[in-house]
């Protein structure tokens, strides 16, 4: 997968881009990530791409022809079929499901906001998919994007060591429990021993200590996650054992 991501902040992204499961999956192939300055599309002499708002107000606003004639060339560039994401808290919350859509495509392009928005002829020429990763206002999309990225670089195959990892994340694929609690070594530390039943090689039985587990999480924590017919815990419907 190709990822583009365009911003009046590149210097944001290397830290991030370098590190853990992306750095390993961009080494390997998996993913492409380009990281482009949007000032690079500026006719301004001093590379400005902001301006003052028609109508008076606060801020600066976006102007149209930098962003809109980035987004053209990126397209160019990629040669495929891409779909172009604005990261804003105007857009559609970001989900599992959503992340999965996105995994699907070959090219990904983030746009991220900075400033008061848009002009927004960017968005009516462009209509990108406006996207928000929750109810609360950022400084700008680049942070947004991380998670973007960060999220649906799981999904890509070969990406994970393990390749049942991302099917078994809460949330994917249907799954709405949250995850059961992980132990390792040490079996006890400062008087808190790990459950017994991790312990006994019983592995039907520890599948179903974890299922619960996960059900009763969920039942405290996040009740709006769970079918309102949902069966009690004994009865609860079993997800597939690994
Ligand atoms: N830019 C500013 N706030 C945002 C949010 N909540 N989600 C995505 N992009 C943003």
């Amino acid at each position: 997968m190709r990822v583009d991501l365009l911003t009046l902040f590149p210097g944001m992204f290397p830290g991030y881009l370098e590190q853990s499961l992306l750095n390993k999956a961009r080494t390997r192939g998996l993913v492409d990530v380009r990281v482009h300055d949007i000032r690079q599309w500026s006719r301004d002499k001093h590379h400005k791409v902001d301006d003052r708002p028609f109508g008076g107000g606060p801020g600066m606003v976006l102007r149209v022809e930098p962003v809109v004639e980035s987004v053209e060339a990126i397209r160019q560039q990629g040669g495929q079929a891409a779909r172009l994401v604005l990261l804003t808290p105007q857009g559609r919350r970001l989900t599992q499901g959503v992340v999965e859509e996105l995994a699907s495509v070959p090219q990904l392009i983030l746009l991220c906001g900075r400033y008061e928005g848009f002009d927004q002829r960017v968005i009516d020429i462009l209509q990108p998919d406006e996207i928000s990763i929750g109810d609360y206002v950022l400084n700008g999309g680049e942070v947004g994007a991380m998670v973007v990225i960060d999220a649906v670089i799981r999904l890509i195959p070969g990406v994970l060591g393990h390749a049942g990892s991302s099917r078994e994340d809460s949330f994917s694929g249907g799954n709405r429990w949250l995850e059961f609690a992980q132990y390792t070594r040490p079996r006890e530390y400062r008087g808190h021993a790990v459950p017994e039943i991790l312990l006994s090689g019983d592995h039907q039985a520890i599948a179903r200590w974890r299922q619960e587990q996960s059900y009763q999480k969920t039942q405290q924590r996040r009740a709006d996650l769970l079918d309102p017919a949902a069966s009690p815990p004994d009865a609860a419907p079993r997800k597939e054992l690994p």
